[in-house]
């Protein structure tokens, strides 16, 4: 089988993400009814960070133990990556002792090289550009909730980061409205933006840039935020706090959307920051569905991608 790898959901077939949605939701009920079936027994993944996690750091390594397998944890202290070896160097040696390296890391372009260089598919963990897994998990979210992708609409407020700019592709791919309330200087990277309009032309979903948070959510299905301050950004807290927070996901704004809406957020949250406790603990929050999703995507992904390898 050809050796693949999931580095943005730019790169992978709306078909085969859908795929790899459905393979979720069926290992998702196959484990509460009583386990999975084996299927990546006596593989290891190597989970390899340069940042800190709960999510991703536990949801693997719990995914490949349910799966059959086991994983390895290599944090920052200990391989130093491009410091004390080089990226091409630590993905050759780990191709020779693991099935599978997950990277979380600063510059994407280090999980790409990570992927040139291992004979092992590479999972992006998340990366300053983008957040794939996450992605993944809140799409399935989203689908458990309303019993259908296409057709609806998302609203991002906040900051343009890694995760905004999952979901405006992830949106675009499966035909949903997709609208971002962001102030000057926060917006998504342009060819960001170009790629989500062009894949949105494709499924007959739509890409609306807003700067007023109000127009941004109103009539969404969805209503999504996520940290002001991003891994690596922590000095220009003060700054970031102070601009965003017109944006704030609250009750307030929330109801512009409707009381059918769902108020999402990969975690961690800043309460009182971007979200307030009254939203994430409120009716509306699917925050720990889609935590516990992060479980059940990864696995159909290591399972798509180490299964047959
Ligand atoms: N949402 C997410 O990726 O969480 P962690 O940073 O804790 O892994
Ligand atoms: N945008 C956040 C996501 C954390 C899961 C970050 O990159 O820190």
């Amino acid at each position: 089988m050809m050796l693949k790898h999931f580095l943005a959901l730019s790169e992978w077939p709306t078909d085969e993400l859908w795929h790899i949605i459905k393979l979720a939701e069926h290992l998702k009920l196959e484990l509460r009814g009583g386990g999975n079936k084996p299927i990546l027994k006596n593989k290891i993944l190597a989970l390899v960070f340069q940042k800190p996690s709960l999510r991703t750091r536990v949801s693997f390594d719990v995914g490949m133990k349910q799966l059959g397998g086991d994983a390895i944890m290599l944090g920052p202290q200990e391989i130093g990556l491009g410091k004390r070896e080089s990226i091409a160097d630590i993905a050759r040696v780990l191709s020779g002792y693991t099935h599978g390296i997950m990277a979380r890391v600063f510059d994407h372009a280090h999980v790409v090289e990570m992927a040139e260089y291992a004979s092992v598919p590479v999972i992006n963990g998340l990366s300053d550009a983008w957040h794939p897994c996450q992605a993944m998990a809140d799409l399935l979210t989203i689908y458990e909730h309303f019993g259908r992708l296409n057709g609806l609409k998302m609203a991002y407020v906040g900051d343009g980061n890694n995760m905004a700019a999952s979901l405006s592709i992830a949106a675009a791919r499966f035909g949903m409205g997709f609208s971002i309330g962001m102030p000057d200087g926060y917006m998504l990277p342009e060819e960001v933006i170009d790629r989500a309009v062009e894949l949105a032309e494709e499924s007959d979903g739509r890409i609306e840039l807003v700067h007023d948070p109000v127009a941004a959510v109103r009539n969404a299905d969805v209503v999504y935020t996520d940290t002001w301050v991003s891994m690596g950004q922590e000095n220009e807290t003060d700054k970031r706090r102070e601009d965003l927070r017109p944006y704030q996901l609250n009750e307030a704004l929330l109801a512009q959307a409707g009381k059918h809406a769902i108020a999402m957020h990969c975690l961690p949250a800043h309460r009182g920051d971007e979200i307030t406790d009254a939203v994430a603990d409120g009716p509306q929050s699917v925050i720990f569905q889609q935590a516990e999703n992060r479980l059940h995507a990864q696995k159909a992904i290591l399972v798509q991608l180490m299964a047959n390898h």
